[in-house]
């Protein structure tokens, strides 16, 4: 997809970061938006940095609401016509725990949005997509889809199900012979609020501060590296030094990667002073 003037982007959770990143590039490339994030305040910030409110269709919805999303697909269409991309792009994740120590309300609560939400995004625009000669899904996965992350259990097993789900339909959709490419997103640390996001979260400044040195890649890299697979037709997408590093670790041992990881846990446990913590300390 070369030219992206006149294409219609869908792009969830598109208050911050990543998400608001794409939606300014993309609008300055002469796409339309249609956008979605469940905080309304952050996402008319974005509408308003974009300047033009006639070219940008939204709605305030959780994505996780199977309902909503389905609906939201249905007004997407009404309004634009045609939809050319869609970038699963909302979700969260809920710190640094041990898998032991997350409530299966938590395991619920972040599938329901990283991964639940990703297969609605997905099904939901796929009938309308396949009526494009080209067109484009993209779903924000991690590098913690490619590697199984210690203290990330819940994030980590929604991103490989993420990438799981992405794979499958990308080689279907080859299969079908459409136009619809299908592209799994794994980047490293991004700086944007994901981790001030997270709910119930006690981390002082302090402690944020410290750990964003542990993000090396700006948000805007990250949607010009999107932006790209798109227009490329990638269907894996690495993004970040850490990530590339990370990714082909994996590729070249497990033992390597595993001991790798275990490092970098206690780094991050000691960042998040939870070091001394037993694996059970739900508190
Ligand atoms: P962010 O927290 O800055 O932005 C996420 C946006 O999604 C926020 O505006 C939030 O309000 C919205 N959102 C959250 N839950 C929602 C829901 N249920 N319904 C609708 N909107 C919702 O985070 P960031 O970093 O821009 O994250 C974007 C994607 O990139 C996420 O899927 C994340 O998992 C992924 N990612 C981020 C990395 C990072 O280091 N920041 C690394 C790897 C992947």
């Amino acid at each position: 997809m070369k030219n992206l003037k006149s294409k219609v982007a869908v792009i969830t959770g598109a208050g911050s970061g990543i998400g608001r990143s794409l939606a300014l590039k993309l609008h300055k490339k002469g796409v339309k938006l249609a956008l979605n994030d469940f905080n309304e305040s952050t996402l008319n910030q974005t509408i308003k940095l974009i300047g033009s409110k006639e070219e940008v269709y939204k709605e305030v919805f959780d994505v996780s609401d199977k309902d909503r999303f389905y609906q939201f697909a249905k007004n997407c269409i009404k309004h634009h016509k045609k939809i050319d991309i869609v970038i699963n792009n909302a979700g969260i994740t809920n710190g640094n725990f041990s898998a032991s120590e997350t409530t299966i309300e938590t395991y619920s609560k972040v599938l329901g949005v990283n991964l639940w939400g990703m297969i609605y995004g997905t099904l939901a625009f796929l009938p309308t997509l396949r009526e494009q000669e080209e067109s484009s899904v993209v779903n924000l996965s991690s590098i913690m889809g490619i590697l199984g992350t210690p203290y990330q259990s819940v994030y980590s097993t929604s991103k490989f199900a993420i990438r799981g789900f992405s794979e499958a339909v990308a080689v279907e959709e080859l299969c079908h012979k459409t136009g619809v490419t299908v592209t799994s997103v794994h980047p490293g640390g991004i700086k944007t609020n994901i981790v001030r996001n997270i709910e119930g979260s006690t981390l002082s400044e302090v402690q944020l501060k410290k750990l964003d040195t542990h993000f090396p890649t700006t948000a805007d890299k990250a949607a010009d590296k999107i932006i790209a697979a798109i227009q490329k037709k990638k269907t894996r997408v690495i993004i970040g030094p850490d990530a590339k590093f990370m990714y082909f670790l994996s590729r070249f041992s497990h033992k390597l990667s595993m001991k790798f990881l275990e490092k970098w846990a206690k780094k991050l446990r000691r960042l998040n002073g939870n070091k001394n913590r037993s694996p059970n300390n739900q508190s």
